[in-house]
């Protein structure tokens, strides 16, 4: 099946298809889902297995609206209830323990479900049409780079998955996801940053636990490129790269990097660049992607997060 682009009768088709116990791929303002209903257990195990995703790991429950989060879920309160009005429609994803109307396969086991309304208009017109929450990891292979455009996607999963094209993705990095299940805790960074979030709920943890039961997409090999990635300083790009290093800089001059990718030197620009870069860089047949180290600041610390988890995997 087609990429399509986004127009009233492929979102249609889309919800058809979801309707049908299919699978979907759809734009959000973060990165690309691979959709199914949530309540479908086939479709949620073919999302599994199309994705190469341990079992264990549980799916974000994507709503049109708060009142189906409160239903997937318990003990919505009023710090969710705030979070929501602040963050949402956005990339804030919240963690509660699930409503039993949940299948124990759309949280991969867990008791806890995570929910997030998405703020692209094409992901907002599949919920409206399909009227169902929609279960959907990024839809990538397990591992690899979230991917940002159609073309992404596509590259990943071949012609036969029915993909909505709806252009790049704003942020480019995935959705904060907050755990509300007992103190507040960031489980992974994404662009709703620690300061944003404790100005609604008070303070917040940031889990350091790569463990595989809290969050297990948060473990350290993860968003990996095929090519050997290492990350720099400035002055170290300066002084020389490894033979045929494709560099990604933001400021720095390398004097030997057989080829360079500039990227942007704005927090969110930059967000938005990253995994297609991370991308483009691993199909040039380098021997090593270098990535040149963002400056420190709050605005820049998913990036960090994202980038270190490459350079270790
Ligand atoms: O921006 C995003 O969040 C994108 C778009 C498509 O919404 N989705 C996404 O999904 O990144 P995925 O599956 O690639 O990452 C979801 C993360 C994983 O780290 C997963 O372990 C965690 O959220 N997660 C999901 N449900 C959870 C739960 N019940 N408890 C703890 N962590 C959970
Ligand atoms: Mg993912």
């Amino acid at each position: 099946m087609p990429v399509v682009r986004v127009t009233q009768d492929s979102i249609h088709e889309a919800a058809t298809l979801l309707k049908g116990g299919g699978v979907v791929a759809f734009p959000t303002e973060t990165v690309y889902g691979l959709g199914c209903d949530t309540f479908n257990t086939q479709a949620i195990q073919q999302v599994y297995t199309m994705k190469g995703r341990p079992t264990n790991n549980p799916l974000i429950a994507h709503v049109a609206d708060q009142v189906w989060a409160k239903k997937v879920s318990q003990g919505w309160d009023t710090h969710c209830d705030r979070l929501a009005e602040k963050f949402w429609p956005g990339p804030l994803t919240i963690v509660l323990p699930k409503n039993k109307i949940i299948p124990d396969e759309a949280t991969g086991g867990h008791e806890t479900i995570a929910v997030r309304c998405p703020r692209h208009v094409a992901a907002v017109s599949l919920l409206q049409d399909f009227g169902h929450p929609i279960s959907a990891p990024s839809a990538n292979k397990s591992g690899r780079t979230s991917p940002t455009s159609a073309q992404h996607v596509e590259d990943d999963f071949g012609r036969e998955l029915f993909v909505l094209d709806g252009g790049s993705c704003d942020q480019g990095i995935e959705s904060t996801v907050l755990s509300m299940v007992d103190e507040p805790t960031v489980l992974r960074l994404g662009s709703i940053g620690l300061d944003a979030i404790s100005r609604v709920v008070g303070d917040v943890a940031l889990s350091t636990s790569s463990t595989q039961t809290d969050s297990p997409g948060s473990t350290r090999k993860h968003y990996a490129t095929n090519t050997t990635l290492i990350l720099l300083s400035s002055e170290e790009i300066e002084r020389g790269l490894p033979r045929n290093t494709v560099c990604l800089t933001i400021i720095a001059n390398p004097p030997n990097a057989w080829r360079v990718i500039e990227m942007p030197s704005e927090a969110p620009l930059y967000a938005k660049r990253l995994y297609a870069a991370m991308r483009e860089a691993d199909t040039l047949g380098a021997d090593t992607i270098c990535l040149e180290q963002p400056p420190a600041g709050a605005e820049w610390e998913a990036v960090h997060d994202r980038i270190r988890r490459a350079a270790s995997s």
